[in-house]
């Protein structure tokens, strides 16, 4: 976890501010199921939001964050345990949200999922197609081949067959968002990182092209690039034989370190937050472009 800072180009890298906002502005959707979301009001109250790999980390915090606000959300992941205890949780909270397990490496399991999505809430909105994993740092040369697939097929070929499977639906009824999470690994990388690194670039492309194909549909396509956020997904990198103590001083020395900005690592809640704010119509103009929201972290030399 060194420092890794490369230039990056302004054109393509937009920092987003992710409060104050208002309004979902994504085509109304009406559904059976989750009445009571939508009758407690909400800059989301009345839509159907998809979240993929929504059973930890960045997924939860913004399937919890969509569902505060109004929204039906129906999301994936393959732990069911985790899966069941997130929607419950939602619940709890007087929201709506279902859990539907489904791998993203499954071209099956992708279609199956966004369907019963959109049967069980009657449309479709908002997808934020966030499933992704790490490995440990592994020089190029050294990633095994079931490494590099297992990377590629859940952060590249994931998103492109959640695409593939929502964009009928969204061009059906006259529109919607699609949110990717990328990565600040989008735009600049360090050593052990190259099979993430590649299929997060790839994420820029993807978008890129299919916001160009859909914006005619009134479809808008834009990737969230997260810098470090302190989400199970870090304790790949976890040494043996730490406490949970110490492993939280290593993640907080390394991000004061590495995020030239502030210092410290993000919270799963502030790129929830950057997501409900990219979703909504004051970025209504916003479309191909892949979001840096990463503390000042690529800011720094
Ligand atoms: N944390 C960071 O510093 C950081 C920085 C930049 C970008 N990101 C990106 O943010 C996204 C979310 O990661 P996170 O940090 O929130 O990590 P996380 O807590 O590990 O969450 C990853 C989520 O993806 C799901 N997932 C993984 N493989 C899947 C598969 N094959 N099928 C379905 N779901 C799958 C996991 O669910 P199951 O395990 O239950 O399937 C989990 O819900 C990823 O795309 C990641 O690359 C993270």
């Amino acid at each position: 976890m060194g420092r890794g800072k490369r230039a990056v180009s302004r054109r393509r890298v937009i920092g987003a501010a992710a409060a104050g906002l208002a309004g979902a502005g994504v085509p109304g959707a009406a559904g059976a199921a989750g009445g009571r979301a939508a009758e407690r009001g909400g800059r989301y109250a009345g839509k159907t939001v998809l979240i993929t790999g929504a059973t930890s980390g960045i997924g939860r915090a913004a399937a919890v964050a969509f569902a505060a606000e109004g929204a039906r959300v129906g999301f994936c992941g393959r732990r069911e345990r985790l899966g069941r205890a997130v929607e419950e949780e939602i619940r709890a909270a007087g929201g709506e949200a279902t859990y539907i397990r489904a791998d993203v490496r499954r071209p099956d399991e992708v279609e199956d999922f966004v369907n019963r999505v959109v049967r069980t809430y009657g449309g479709l909105d908002v997808a934020l197609n966030n499933a992704g994993i790490q490995k440990p740092f592994t020089d190029v040369h050294e990633v095994t081949v079931q490494e590099w697939d297992d990377v590629a097929s859940t952060n590249i070929r994931g998103i492109f067959l959640a695409l593939k499977y929502e964009i009928p639906h969204m061009r059906g009824r006259g529109g919607g968002v699609i949110l990717v999470t990328g990565s600040s690994n989008q735009f600049a990388t360090r050593p052990g990182l190259g099979s993430y690194t590649a299929a997060k670039n790839g994420v820029s492309g993807l978008v890129q092209a299919a916001a160009l194909e859909n914006a005619p549909h009134n479809i808008r396509v834009v990737a969230l690039a997260p810098g470090m956020t302190d989400t199970p997904m870090l304790d790949v990198h976890r040494p043996d034989g730490l406490t949970d103590e110490q492993w939280a001083q290593e993640k907080a020395r390394f991000a004061a370190l590495g995020v030239d900005g502030f210092k410290r690592m993000a919270r799963p809640e502030e790129m929830a937050s950057a997501a409900l704010a990219l979703a909504s119509p004051d970025f209504a103009f916003q479309t191909g472009a892949s979001v840096l929201v990463d503390g000042g972290q690529l800011a720094g030399l």
